[in-house]
């Protein structure tokens, strides 16, 4: 059982990984010895985080635009370059739209499911040649979709189009289990609660929206870099090669009381 967790020599990329619970990840990942791939549309930032990045190991930032076909066919292109194989791809870039039920409109419909389950779903699609050059039946290559717990309950949030797409992952995520573990591919999802990030800032910069968040969760806290990073690293590894279609709450218990 030693080095079960084990992820040095991996070759992963985590998509969304210029910020937040990508960032995170990609972390977790190199400290632990993989070569890990980022990338997201915003260039600037994204070489900010692959420089903060390189500190802890070797970590590579490719631009893209992951909800059109045509940015993910170009960013598995470059990646096709690089690499002949994939083991970890995190499936992780994501976006949230929140307006009220009788106003909201098309554009916060379509932005959040381009990116969030169309974008997921094509990216896995494109990945699969790198995937299958990866997997062996003893240790297979991985997909890790990051849900929400959102998508496993109503959150109450006016956030319509990001409840849909999130329970989208969950299902799709038992759907592509099943269709590519004959590939040797093994496909699980993370869903997570509250974790500090772009997205959550409209809550995390607000004091009294910070304090009633809190109620919320059993924890009495926000998740951490750790908290997110624990779990990505158990789900690349052999630690759960027995682990198949799930879809893991990281919420601090927020999802046991509601
Ligand atoms: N933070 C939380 O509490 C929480 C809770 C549950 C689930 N999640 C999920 O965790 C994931 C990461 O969210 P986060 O909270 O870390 O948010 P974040 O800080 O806003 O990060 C989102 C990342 O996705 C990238 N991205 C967005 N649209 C993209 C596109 N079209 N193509 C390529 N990259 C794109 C962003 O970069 P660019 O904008 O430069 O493209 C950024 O790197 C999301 O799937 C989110 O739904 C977060």
């Amino acid at each position: 059982m030693k080095n079960l967790f084990d992820v040095s020599g991996k070759i992963a990329v985590v998509s969304g990984g210029s910020s937040g619970i990508g960032f995170m990840m990609a972390q977790g990942l190199l400290e632990n010895g993989a070569k890990v791939y980022i990338t997201a549309r915003k260039i600037g930032r994204l070489e900010e985080a692959q420089k903060a990045l390189s500190e802890f190991g070797d970590c590579v930032a490719i631009p893209s635009d992951l909800s059109t076909l045509d940015g993910i066919e170009g960013f598995v292109a470059e990646l096709s370059k690089h690499e002949t194989r994939l083991d970890i791809l995190i499936n992780n870039a994501g976006a949230v739209w929140a307006a009220p039920l009788d106003s909201f409109p098309e554009e916060g419909w379509d932005k959040v499911m381009d990116i969030n389950i169309k974008g997921l779903f094509f990216m896995t699609q494109k990945c699969l040649p790198l995937l299958k050059a990866a997997g062996t039946p003893e240790n297979r290559a991985r997909v890790i979709n990051i849900a929400s717990i959102n998508g496993l309950r109503n959150s109450g949030m006016p956030t319509y189009s990001y409840t849909a797409s999130k329970s989208a992952v969950v299902h799709l995520t038992t759907h592509l289990a099943t269709d590519l573990v004959g590939d040797n591919i093994l496909v699980n999802a993370i869903a997570p609660g509250y974790f500090p990030s772009k997205m959550t800032k409209s809550i995390t910069e607000n004091e009294a929206m910070t304090k009633y968040a809190l109620t919320k969760i059993p924890a009495g806290r926000m998740g951490t870099p750790e908290d997110i990073a624990g779990t990505a690293l158990y789900l690349a590894s052999r630690a759960s090669a027995f682990t198949f279609g799930q879809t893991i709450a990281i919420d601090g218990g927020q999802i046991s009381t509601a």
